[in-house]
């Protein structure tokens, strides 16, 4: 592929053309390279599955207040890699990570560091919906609660459903079962949960894949609220919503089988999507395979 085909393929995935990118980031805050704030930094970070190792030697920057997606075939450690950043992995039996992960300026690996208080400040949504049976509004404020909230609920829950674009549509019954949703909307649900024990950074993997294209669409839309208040991880399988939303992605990739998996690339995602460095990953993202 050329260089002006590859952009064109980069404008056909994201809908968004160069100048139009560049206008947005202009409103957006500092393009990369003038890296904004740190949100998150790895360093080293490998991740056992008993000797299994299943990713080996990450090393990322995640900015604070903008999306960065994950991408990249099955099995190459993308949720493994996710649940590192909250210390979710290590609740599977045998399972370890090794290397540095920062919260601002906590290691969320040292020994004096909690996992309950890690996992609050780092937030996670998962591929499938798991509302609580609870009504709507306990949903929300129960783990607020549970983590000490002591402000008004009633406004609480409605700020984190808000957040989470489902307000208007379970505002007139809020005493009604988490269950009684649609998947999007339980989906939803579990994306104002976890914004209302107020993390720094949400985890998101997979969130929209069971889900419907309206759905799906809206969990995008939240996309562009949320940054203005949290730092985004999604993993995504869907490369039009990663070139949509994100502002940075990552690629993933394994070079053999039974190798593990790696960060094969990692860019602004205009460069990712039109001009990547790596031969893998355009193939990657022209659709040639995965
Ligand atoms: N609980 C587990 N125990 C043992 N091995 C695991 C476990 N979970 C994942 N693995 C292995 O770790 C590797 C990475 O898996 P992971 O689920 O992180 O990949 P992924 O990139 O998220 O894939 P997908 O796109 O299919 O979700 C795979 O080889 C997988 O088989
Ligand atoms: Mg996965």
């Amino acid at each position: 592929m050329t260089q002006s085909e590859r952009t064109r393929e980069g404008q056909r995935l994201t809908g968004v053309s160069r100048d139009q990118r560049e206008e947005r980031r202009d409103a957006d805050g500092p393009p990369a390279g003038d890296n904004g704030t740190l949100g998150m930094k790895i360093q080293d970070l490998s991740a056992f599955y008993g000797s299994f190792k299943a990713v080996t030697d990450v090393s990322m920057d995640i900015r604070a207040n903008k999306v960065t997606a994950l991408i990249g075939p099955s099995g190459c450690g993308k949720s493994t890699f996710i649940r590192c950043l909250n210390r979710m992995h290590e609740v599977i039996p045998g399972a370890r990570a090794e290397g540095t992960v920062s919260l601002g300026d906590q290691d969320i690996y040292a020994k004096n560091s909690d996992p309950v208080v890690i996992r609050r400040r780092v937030g996670m949504v998962f591929q499938k919906p798991n509302p609580f049976s609870k009504s709507i509004y306990e949903n929300v404020a129960w783990g607020a609660r549970i983590n000490g909230f002591r402000g008004d609920v009633d406004e609480m829950v409605e700020r984190s459903l808000r957040q989470a674009a489902l307000w208007d549509e379970v505002k007139d019954r809020l005493k009604e079962s988490g269950y009684g949703l649609s998947g999007g909307q339980q989906q939803r649900l579990c994306i104002a949960r976890t914004l209302a024990v107020e993390p720094e950074v949400i985890l998101m993997d997979e969130p929209a894949s069971a889900l419907d294209p309206v759905s799906t669409q809206k969990i995008e839309d939240t996309m562009a609220e949320l940054k203005k208040h949290y730092t985004v991880v999604i993993v995504t399988h869907n490369m039009q919503q990663a070139a949509r939303i994100s502002d940075y992605t990552g690629f993933f990739y394994i070079v053999n089988m039974g190798d593990p998996g790696r960060l094969w690339e990692f860019d602004d995602t205009e460069k990712i999507f039109s001009n990547p460095e790596r031969k893998e990953t355009e193939d990657y993202v022209t659709g040639r395979f995965g």
